[in-house]
């Protein structure tokens, strides 16, 4: 048989981040011990209650094919949340539940974009946005967010990137994988930029929204600049702020035309998510606050730990995450070095090759989110695995000739 494949896969690479998962698991399965600061995954346990709701749910007999865009229940949970912590007011026709935020983005995009149509993804990104934008015929239009801006959107570098083309503008703060976290007037300066451009559509993702540190906040445009709320999709989940990544719950608030076609999209995908899960969802959002300050609290302490320990290795930058749980230290000070084990580093993604082979630590490489040369270390990970991970850099760095 020949085999051909949709041309919308052509040139999609793999994620990166995945790529490093592969790499440690084979070393692993070579018998060599690997650490993984690879990925974005709370290394807490689901809060005990949240699974007793599960349960529960699951005797009650919630085990029915639910509502393509979420039980009752969790939407009338979710419309609590958003008015709680975002000062947003949606109804039960402008909020859509999915399998992981993900899925939010998977359904907007595929309801909305043509061929050609152009997504602006402030660089560095989430890996997702330009690779499911390009499954669509999406071309992703890339603004960079610099490290002398705290890796935060300057509205005039959004607006040089928007042409007549521009269908959406993915905002992501706090940050994946910078932690950059937007002020209140860095929003309103890019609402400012968006007012100009009435047809292109905004995806804020504001999954790490909770995961700030220092007094930093996290602001929703929609609710900053509610003139931009009936083209905004607010994009939120249960996997970061609870420990709930394998339950993959997501959801998002928008307008009733794009909501109503997203769901026309999971409709004949998924359909509804999990009733169980996202009865544990509905609890965690309406369970108490003090476990996700806990969580925060102790990612904001590894986070120091780390970014401090980076800091005091010569060759390497990291600026202070203001959110979420990851450190991006700069590894500019590497290139054109030679490792101990022989391998020449002209890259991050020979950098993050290198360490992974030789020191048996998995990291994700810049180039992954766009931004070159950097390294994405993810904090969700015990003191003790943080602790030799940093060790191990500074052994990797410091043997470079
Ligand atoms: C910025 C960002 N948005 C969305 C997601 C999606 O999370 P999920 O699909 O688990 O809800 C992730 C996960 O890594 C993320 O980092």
């Amino acid at each position: 048989m020949a085999r051909s494949f949709a041309h919308r896969l052509a040139g999609l690479p793999a994620p990166a981040t995945i790529e490093m998962a592969r790499r440690a698991r084979m070393l692993r399965a070579e018998g060599k011990p690997v650490i993984s600061l690879a990925l974005g995954e709370p290394d807490f346990p689901t809060p005990a209650a949240v699974i007793e709701a599960a349960n529960q749910a699951a005797l009650a007999g919630q085990t029915k094919y639910p509502p393509v865009d979420g039980t009752p229940a969790l939407k009338e949970a979710v419309a609590r949340k958003l008015l709680r912590d975002n000062a947003l007011t949606y109804t039960s026709d402008e909020i859509m539940v999915s399998n992981g935020g993900k899925q939010v983005i998977f359904n907007a995009f595929m309801a909305t974009l043509n061929e050609g149509d152009e997504v602006v993804v402030p660089t560095p990104y989430w890996v997702s946005y330009p690779l499911i934008a390009r499954m669509f015929g999406g071309v992703p239009v890339y603004a960079p967010c610099r490290e002398e801006d705290g890796f935060r959107l300057n509205a005039q570098v959004l607006a040089q990137a928007i042409t007549p083309r521009t269908r959406w503008v993915v905002l992501n703060f706090p940050n994946n994988p910078t932690g950059a976290v937007c002020s209140k007037a860095d929003i309103e300066a890019v609402a400012e930029v968006l007012r100009q451009h009435p047809d292109v559509w905004i995806l804020s993702d504001e999954i790490y929204e909770h995961l700030v540190f220092d007094g930093a906040q996290a602001f929703s445009i929609a609710a900053v600049a509610s003139d931009l709320k009936e083209r905004t999709i607010t994009l939120n989940g249960v996997s970061k702020a609870y420990a709930m990544t394998g339950w993959r719950v997501g959801f998002a608030g928008g307008p009733k035309d794009l909501i109503a076609a997203m769901r026309g999209v999971q409709g004949n995908a998924t359909s509804g998510v999990c009733s169980i899960a996202q009865a544990a969802a509905a609890a965690a959002l309406d369970g108490p606050t003090d476990l996700v300050r806990d969580m925060a609290q102790t990612y904001s302490r590894r986070r120091k730990m780390v970014v401090e320990a980076l800091r005091a290795i010569p060759g390497l930058t990291c600026a202070m995450p203001e959110g979420a749980f990851y450190a991006y230290p700069g590894i500019a000070g590497c290139l054109g070095r030679t490792t101990a084990g022989g391998a020449r580093i002209e890259s991050d993604h020979d950098f993050a090759v290198a360490f992974l082979e030789e020191e048996g630590v998995a990291t994700v490489p810049g180039s992954a989110f766009g931004l070159s040369p950097y390294l994405r270390l993810s904090c969700a990970t015990s003191d003790a695995v943080l602790q030799q991970a940093c060790a191990s850099l500074a052994r990797f760095v410091q043997n470079l000739r």
